[in-house]
């Protein structure tokens, strides 16, 4: 495959094949191989109209790590403040050589859109509610390596389902990768398509978490809602929030995610993010590993095994 836009995109073959690829360069650096040559000369642009910490900067280390070259455009200070399209931006970009480009948009579909203006791949990290497959995968990953194959677990997505495109990602890899996916929310913060997701739906957060073998905590996206939507901060988290009352319902090995940023004291309680059943420092390393494989399997890549001897 030449782009990464959607989960949906990723047969199971296409999908544990990234995660292997992901556990074998994670075995390579737990060997202290802190950088490969695979990609060099190639180059990475790393094309982001909305902000971001995580995504951004792993994307940056990922191309490093395997030694592409790395061009980091950020709207903001770009000529975009002065109207520039998407197409001309890209197109600029794409003059100066790049291999591979990856964005983040506010716009659902400003990755597809992109994939047909350029040679180079076109990885999504994040267009407006649609999709964050890179996101998805490293949760995958993540999951895989604290529990197992995924096939028959149950994985809980908790609160701002309306507006994440980190949801609808999981939702859609994790179905293709067997687990079981419950989205627990307000009926207010459910899209209306719902019902033709890969998934359940419940609205009593209590009576789920005792099966659930994932509770992935979901950021509550004010900066993307109609204040009249909104029920009151602490209404939410009585209902919504995940804190130690509702830990403690959780079986022994279960664990706690969030994709970040978090409001912590709101959807998650800060003692839960930072407690022992929490991945949420795991998902950010592993988020690197993950991001490699996949531009490393996108451009091509030499042989992994033929690079470190
Ligand atoms: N999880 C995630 O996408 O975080 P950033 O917005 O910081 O990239």
């Amino acid at each position: 495959k030449r782009h990464l836009i959607s989960a949906a995109d990723l047969s199971r073959d296409d999908a544990l094949l990234i995660l292997d690829t992901a556990d074998e360069l994670a075995k390579i650096s737990e060997r202290s191989i802190k950088k490969l040559p695979t990609l060099r000369g190639r180059t990475v642009v790393n094309l982001f109209f909305e902000d971001s910490t995580r995504t951004r900067i792993s994307f940056e280390a990922a191309a490093k790590r395997l030694s592409a070259d790395v061009i980091n455009f950020s709207a903001k200070g770009s000529s975009v403040s002065k109207g520039e399209s998407l197409k001309d931006t890209a197109l600029t970009l794409e003059a100066m050589g790049a291999d591979a480009v990856v964005i983040r948009h506010g716009a659902s579909g400003a990755p597809h859109r992109l994939a047909g203006w350029v040679r180079g791949s076109v990885v999504n990290a994040g267009d407006g509610t649609h999709e964050h497959p890179t996101q998805a995968l490293l949760d995958a990953f993540t999951m895989r390596r604290r529990l197992g194959p995924l096939d028959g677990r149950k994985v809980t997505i908790v609160g701002d389902v309306l507006h994440s495109r980190v949801a609808r990602s999981n939702v859609l890899l994790l179905n293709t990768l067997g687990a079981e996916v419950t989205l627990v929310a307000p009926p207010t913060l459910l899209p209306v398509t719902v019902d033709s997701w890969p998934c359940e739906v419940s609205y009593d957060l209590d009576s789920v978490l005792p099966k659930s073998d994932v509770v992935m905590m979901l950021r509550v996206q004010r900066e993307r809602m109609n204040a009249a939507f909104f029920p009151t901060e602490r209404e939410y988290s009585r209902r919504y929030g995940l804190d130690r009352d509702r830990v403690a319902k959780m079986h022994d090995e279960a664990i706690v995610m969030h994709p970040g940023p978090m409001n912590r004291g709101m959807e998650i309680a800060a003692e839960v993010a930072d407690s022992p059943r929490s991945t949420i420092v795991e998902q950010v390393a592993n988020g690197v590993t993950t991001r490699m494989a996949v531009l490393y399997l996108l451009l091509g890549g030499a042989d992994l095994g033929g690079e470190i001897q």
